[in-house]
């Protein structure tokens, strides 16, 4: 039996959503169900002077409609909310319908509810509202004399600034020095399933919510807290969730409001964002603007970084992506200072966006470095080996592991880089350029222990749980397969259950951390559960492994056997029909290793693209891209492939698609639909090369997994600029890279 892990299993769910049999949280069939409709203000600041419900009221099916005269106010906001691993969750400290102030266009400002969605959505058009408009602040251009450096960003996570050394002094007295500064659209998740909510009293301290999130657990805390109810009173199940890309990592507004609407109708509640307010519900990345200044020797050996950012954040909540994490540390650079700048805008609180930070950050750094490796003369991949550090300069801690230089080494023999032609070369009305980039993502690890639980029955098949949910990962797959190698069983006696806040606690799956989090915990369970059945044989008189020193006992396809001895042996099954004991159970917590444990935790990778850039027309066509990644542990090579394809896409689709226009006259997004947010589609893919170098990894957790999620996505759209520059000899400061620039 050869191990799961490192294999290619076929996604376990993947013939329930092929045959359309997946239950997605709008799906689920529920009776007495009615539809609650959003209704959004529709200026970006001020107050709600009137507002006039009869007409809604009295329309045909309608249940109710709920404003903030009749909502109620809500138990606990704002305040400490659970969903952020126990702290103060960005976007969950303001609650809309609380009172007439309007921080932002999109806020809701009533619920209706009716028998059907048709007739809840026309009586929302009847409501009449009267605002008092006040000018509202929607672009960082329009303040950016407000700007503030916070104090924390992140939820309280991260610092608002940071330096080592005296980076004044280092660039004044650096030989050669760069400084950019880089613009970035504001972008949007658009994951294809919107975000939705159906919940169900069953009495008045008992709740279910169908959600479609991130994290089950999350949602069931935060949602307690805001009601004021226990934690038990609440049930978050999520079968399904269609993508979310971040959108479905903090818990929004919606499944508390179909909670309080369902309460209030006294019947099961259906609430689906539409793809418009899929725009301002769930949060986006942020306008931001960053500015790099880079110092070096003639030698190209960086002596000075400074990087500091301007970006929008909302009224409530101190929110910045974390663009200066990875760059901080992605090169020996002993002076270093990064700084975040806020501007409070009208605008829900920005949130997670794939890669969020490493996504811009990188892009910023990395597009400096070609340019210093153009002033200083030597080839962009010799830049990064000359400043490549085995140590992270942050801590002068080793990293757990990296791999990063033969990621370079593996890149450039797919991509053939040092066969390139480093002149810009032209293929009929085509210019052709290649570029390439470094990737880094932080290991993100959770604070709290991560549970699962495995059970084994007396017929030699195992169920595995956590409270992870599947959002497209593949989590459920993989987690079959460490399961499986774990007990020594083969996959197909194995079935992991997740997607219920029912089941052992573990963090909402961010940061490409989901799988490593819940995967250590199943990975403990297992482990635990087969030790207790080798003990409990090596004790029976009745076995043939009776006496056996546990640890020569290994397990194969479900028996257990004598490690020098494989015809010595028996069942798991055999074992528990002689004991006539149906099952046996264990459960599991993992504590993650302490953020200071000595080591530098980076996930790195490189990445090359090819372009060709149309001489008279301007359009950019990206011909290769080819990415290698040093990941730590690959647990299934199909969905991690897959997962990594997509970053690199979605990178591509930052560099030349996405972006969130605002219309700053009505303080609103001027393109909320996927007609006009433009995001990378299969035409779009070019030829995309992924690979991974294997690294051992001790630190990070049992499996040394260091997560696949998003890591693909850092460093493409460098790359691309890169290249883009490369064909046409025009530097790109802004993304995404619009054909006006390259006229
Ligand atoms: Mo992910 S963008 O860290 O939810």
């Amino acid at each position: 039996m050869s191990p799961a892990i490192g294999g290619t299993l076929n996604r376990v769910d993947g013939r329930a959503k092929v045959r359309g049999d997946s239950r997605y949280s709008a799906e689920v069939p529920v009776t007495g169900l009615v539809h609650a409709v959003l209704v959004n203000a529709t200026i970006a600041s001020g107050r709600i002077s009137a507002i006039d419900t009869g007409e809604a009221e009295r329309a045909d099916g309608v249940l109710a409609v709920l404003t903030h005269r009749n909502l109620g106010r809500l138990a606990n906001v704002p305040k400490l909310l659970p969903s952020l691993a126990g702290l103060a969750a960005p976007g969950q400290s303001f609650f809309p319908m609380q009172d007439e102030t309007i921080h932002y266009a999109g806020q809701p400002v009533a619920v209706v509810i009716a028998d059907t969605i048709e007739r809840a959505d026309h009586a929302g058009t009847l409501i009449k509202i009267e605002y008092a408009p006040t000018p509202s602040i929607t672009l960082l251009d329009q303040a950016r004399d407000q700007a503030y450096v916070p104090e924390k960003i992140f939820g309280g996570l991260l610092p608002g600034q940071g330096s080592r050394g005296d980076v004044g002094k280092a660039l004044a007295e650096a030989e050669v020095c760069v400084d950019a500064t880089y613009r970035f659209a504001p972008n949007h998740h658009n994951p294809i399933e919107p975000s939705a909510s159906t919940a169900v009293w069953e009495d008045v301290d008992r709740l279910t919510i169908y959600d479609s999130t991130q994290g089950p657990n999350s949602v069931q805390l935060t949602v307690a807290e805001l009601l004021g109810l226990p934690p038990i009173s609440i049930r978050v199940v999520s079968h399904a969730v269609g993508g979310s890309f971040g959108s479905k990592a903090m818990v929004w507004h919606h499944p508390t409001l179909a909670a309080l609407a369902a309460r209030h109708v006294g019947r099961p509640v259906r609430l689906v964002l539409t793809r418009e307010q899929m725009f301002t519900s769930c949060g986006h990345r942020e306008e931001q603007e960053q500015r790099i200044t880079v110092g070096a020797g003639a030698d190209g050996r960086i002596t000075a970084l400074r990087h500091h950012k301007l970006s929008l954040t909302s009224h409530f909540d101190d929110w910045a992506e974390p663009s200066l994490q990875s760059p901080a540390v992605a090169y020996v650079s002993p002076n270093y200072e990064g700084i975040y700048h806020l501007v409070r805008g009208n605008t829900i609180t920005p949130t997670f966006t794939r890669a969020p930070g490493e996504a811009t950050g990188m892009f910023a750094l990395e597009c400096a470095m070609d340019e210093l490796a153009e002033r200083i003369g030597i080839d962009p991949l010799e830049l990064r080996l000359r400043n490549y550090t085995e140590t992270d300069p942050e801590s002068g801690h080793p990293w757990s592991s990296s791999g990063l230089p033969e990621c370079y080494q593996r890149a450039a023999e797919l991509f053939g880089w040092h066969e390139r032609d480093t002149r810009p070369r032209r293929d009929g009305q085509w210019l052709i350029g290649s570029g390439m980039a470094s990737a880094l993502y932080p290991v993100t690890q959770p604070v709290n222990p991560q549970r699962a639980r495995a059970r084994l029955y007396n017929d030699g098949t195992a169920v595995v749980e956590a409270g992870v949910s599947e959002f497209g990962t593949g989590v459920f797959t993989a987690m079959t397969q460490v399961a499986a190698d774990a007990l020594g069983l083969p996959v197909e006696r194995v079935r992991f259950v997740g997607g219920s806040s029912d089941l052992p606690n573990v963090t909402a799956a961010v940061g490409s951390a989901g799988t490593s989090a819940v995967g250590s915990a199943v990975h403990l369970a297992a482990t635990q559960l087969r030790d207790e059945l080798i003990g409990r044989a090596v004790a029976d008189a009745h076995s043939p492994l009776h006496g056996a020193d546990p640890g020569t006992v290994v397990v194969q396809d479900g028996r257990m056997v004598r490690r020098d001895r494989p015809d010595v042996g028996e069942t798991y099954a055999d074992l528990l029909h002689r004991s006539m004991i149906p099952d046996a159970e264990v459960l599991s917590s993992w504590t993650p290793p302490p953020q200071d444990a000595g080591y530098g935790v980076h996930t790195f990778g490189a990445q090359m693209a090819e372009v060709a850039v149309d001489a008279d027309l301007g359009v950019v066509r990206v011909r290769r891209m080819v990415g290698v990644f040093a990941p730590g542990r690959v647990l299934n090579r199909k969905t991690a492939h897959s997962q990594l394809m997509g970053g690199m896409l979605w990178g591509l689709s930052q560099a030349l698609l996405e972006s969130t226009r605002m219309d700053p006259r009505l303080g609103r997004w001027a393109n909320a639909s996927l007609g006009d947010y433009l995001v990378a589609v299969n035409a779009d893919a070019p030829d995309v090369v992924v690979d991974t170098i294997e690294v051992h990894d001790e630190v990070v957790n049992p499996l040394g997994m260091k997560g696949v999620g998003e890591i693909g996505v850092v460093g493409a759209a460098a790359a691309i600029a890169n290249a883009v520059y490369h064909a046409t000899g025009r530097r790109q400061y802004e993304l995404p890279i619009m054909l006006e620039k390259l006229l």
